[in-house]
């Protein structure tokens, strides 16, 4: 029988109820994103909804990222032997020319690190795969957004399908979000 004592042991996927405390932690020279599993949701929730609570960021719950896991990337490290979710994001496709980066959130403790644009790169890269001509997002961090090559565009030339999802926002009728396009 094979002896897995002396095995590497590799971190399970878990999952967490809080933001991990990424004190003491190992991090990697260079961070690689990948498709988001079951198992990430609640570190994605928590990560996500710990800006929503500022009203930075509209909130996700477990049925919305069950439901749209497909669309989303993360970044995790080990932490306590846990992989836990240190960056995420999704790419909803909203029609035929047309998807929106969603959710994009970045642990407070590693902002500015890089991970947010090698976060973005991905989704814009699973876009250029899918065949959308152009990406969208809402946000509060434009400065961000075009330093990744997205530009302001003027809220009424958005097309109809992107105000679908925003009608579930609670700031819909004070919206202070800027609206950014990518063209490729
Ligand atoms: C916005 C956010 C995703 C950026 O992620 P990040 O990993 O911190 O950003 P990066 O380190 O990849 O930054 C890439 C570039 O974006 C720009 N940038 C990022 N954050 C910025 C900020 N707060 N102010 C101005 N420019 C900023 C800079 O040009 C930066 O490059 P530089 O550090 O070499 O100058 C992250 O701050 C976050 O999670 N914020 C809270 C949630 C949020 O606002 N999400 C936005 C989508 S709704």
């Amino acid at each position: 029988m094979q002896d897995l004592s002396s095995a590497p042991q590799q971190p399970r996927l878990g999952t967490r109820a809080t933001l991990p405390d990424l004190r003491g932690v190992e991090l990697p020279a260079v961070f690689t994103t990948r498709k988001a599993r079951i198992q990430d949701v609640d570190g994605m929730s928590c990560l996500i909804n710990e800006f929503a609570a500022g009203g930075i960021m509209l909130a996700r719950g477990p049925l919305y990222l069950y439901q749209n896991i497909q669309d989303y990337r993360v970044i995790t490290v080990a932490v306590d032997g846990i992989e836990s979710v240190i960056a995420c994001g999704g790419l909803h496709v909203l029609w035929e020319d047309l998807a929106e980066v969603r959710s994009v959130a970045v642990h407070p403790a590693l902002h500015r690190s890089g991970l947010g644009r090698i976060l973005v790169q991905d989704l814009i890269e699973d876009a250029r795969r899918i065949g959308t001509g152009r990406v969208f997002t809402f946000t509060l961090a434009p400065e961000f957004f075009s330093s990744l090559g997205f530009t302001t565009v003027d809220r009424d030339t958005l097309s109809p399908v992107v105000w679908a999802e925003c009608s579930k926002c609670p700031k819909f009728y004070k919206c202070d979000e800027v609206g950014m396009m990518l063209y490729f």
